[in-house]
């Protein structure tokens, strides 16, 4: 049984109700990423800290010992008991108990904008309060429909091409489960988010990894054209890329678009960061010729307009791929919230300046992370879209990325991501940490000056 670290599907699944069983799994299973072998020994540097996190019984009986209950042991279906603890949760709570500045999960420390709120409150004033339609709200569609035709030009009919969903990661899910077959292929760029290989799982799929190398994490044209098989369903393809900030170039995207229609592969496009695009145009796959007919587009309204908790997503697909997609949404969540559907289609339909102040603020804020991050003394790789930069961390002299980050968070005071959990085989990450800049300028400034003041090489 394989047995790794996996990140939530959802990098906001915080507070304090939440806690997990970090204690007993950090250490062991982090010794089973480096070692292939289970490991019960605690883990010395942290077993202080872990103290006093709930033990994973505490989880199940939901009791403190003040009041016992019987005690049950774990149970998850087969399909997802390789998915242990969520680490994001687990990192947040290290972060409360050790007053430590959090960098490493991606949702903003700033609230969404004031009329996409407003818009909200009315709908629910309104009385838009009772299920939605199933594939989401008509004006929603619609507004959907018009971002995607001023983004890539294509017209989609927004009543047979677009479904909205409960975020991206409904996207997501509803996307495999509606078109992938159990034994087909799917080929994932790893470093990868976690939701993906969890749903291919979910979906009884092979996943088949390609790992993306720094410094400027390029795609291994050969090596993808040598894993793609007759029995490859799909590519899944994110770009800007979580965690890495690679943006997939034009000559990348043309190679991958003409594998793909040479060998009738999909392609399953996660956007959710489109609009964090900085270093160069954002390019849909849809939008390369003869790729739309094979392509399913997915985005969500979170990090363009910092609401992360609202989880509005959807996925834009010709009507034969759309089929697939809604059988698994209708069974999944059927319809998603109402009045955030509509206040959703208000957001969409913000004037192009909003855009633009939004890709100056995040501009300003990673200058203030890299430009710190460099001064720190760490290797800062080129993020060219995302609000994430991966950092390799071995200047400082620790022995791989989880290390540093316990010393990270312990010593100095500051929460970052180990990366190695992004992967299928974690020593391809063992060097690289991520950090995230969607969080306000002076919390950046002092997570910068604990890491100059502490952080020794
Ligand atoms: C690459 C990627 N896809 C999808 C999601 C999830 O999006 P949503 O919150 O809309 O479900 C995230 C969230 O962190 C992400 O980083």
């Amino acid at each position: 049984m394989q047995n790794k670290f996996t990140w939530p599907s959802h990098e906001m699944r915080l507070g304090p109700s939440t806690f997990l069983n970090f204690s007993k799994h950090f250490c062991a299973d982090f010794n089973f990423i480096r070692t292939g072998r289970p490991s019960s020994a605690p883990c010395p540097s942290f077993s202080a800290a872990m103290s006093a996190v709930p033990t994973q019984n505490d989880v199940v009986s939901g009791q403190t010992e003040s009041t016992q209950k019987t005690q049950q042991p774990l149970q998850v279906a087969k399909r997802l008991e390789k998915f242990k603890t969520t680490i994001f949760t687990q990192m947040s709570n290290l972060a409360i108990k050790h007053g430590a500045i959090n960098l490493g999960q991606g949702f903003p420390n700033f609230d969404g904008p004031e009329f996409v709120k407003e818009a909200a409150i009315q709908a629910v004033i309104d009385g838009k309060n009772q299920y939605a339609r199933g594939y989401g709200v008509p004006d929603l569609n619609n507004a959907i429909a018009e971002r995607f035709k001023k983004d890539t030009g294509f017209v989609v009919d927004p009543e047979k091409e677009i479904t909205v969903t409960s975020g991206c990661t409904e996207a997501i899910a509803a996307t495999m489960l509606g078109l992938i077959n159990p034994g087909d292929e799917v080929i994932l760029f790893a470093p990868f988010y976690d939701s993906y290989e969890a749903t291919l799982s979910m979906a009884g799929a092979k996943v088949k990894g390609i790992t993306l190398r720094p410094p400027d994490f390029a795609v291994p044209i050969d090596e993808l054209r040598s894993t793609i098989s007759k029995n490859t369903r799909a590519i899944l393809l994110n770009s800007p890329h979580n965690p890495t900030g690679k943006m997939f170039t034009r000559e990348e995207l043309d190679v991958i678009a003409s594998l793909c229609i040479e060998n009738d592969v999909l392609v399953f496009s996660d956007e959710v960061y489109d609009k964090l695009a900085f270093e160069m145009d954002h390019i849909s796959p849809a939008s390369l010729p003869g790729m739309y007919e094979r392509t399913v587009t997915m985005n969500s309204l979170g990090k363009t307009f910092s609401l992360t908790g609202w989880k509005i997503g959807w996925a834009i697909a010709p009507p034969h791929l759309t089929w697939g997609v809604r059988q698994a949404h209708s069974y999944l969540t059927f319809a998603t919230s109402t009045p955030m559907q509509w206040a959703a289609a208000i957001a969409l339909r913000a004037p192009d300046s909003y855009y633009v102040e939004l890709k100056r603020d995040y501009q300003a804020k990673k200058a203030i992370l890299v430009e710190g991050l460099k001064s720190v003394g760490f290797k800062v790789y080129p993020s060219s879209g995302t609000y994430f930069v991966v950092v390799d961390h071995t200047p400082f002299g620790l022995e791989n990325d989880v290390a540093f980050c316990e010393y990270l968070i312990k010593e100095v005071g500051v929460v970052a991501i180990p990366t190695s959990v992004f992967y299928l085989n974690p020593e391809d990450g063992k060097n690289l940490v991520r950090f995230t800049f969607c969080k306000d300028e002076g919390t950046l400034r002092a997570a910068v000056d604990r890491m100059k003041e502490k952080l020794r090489r």
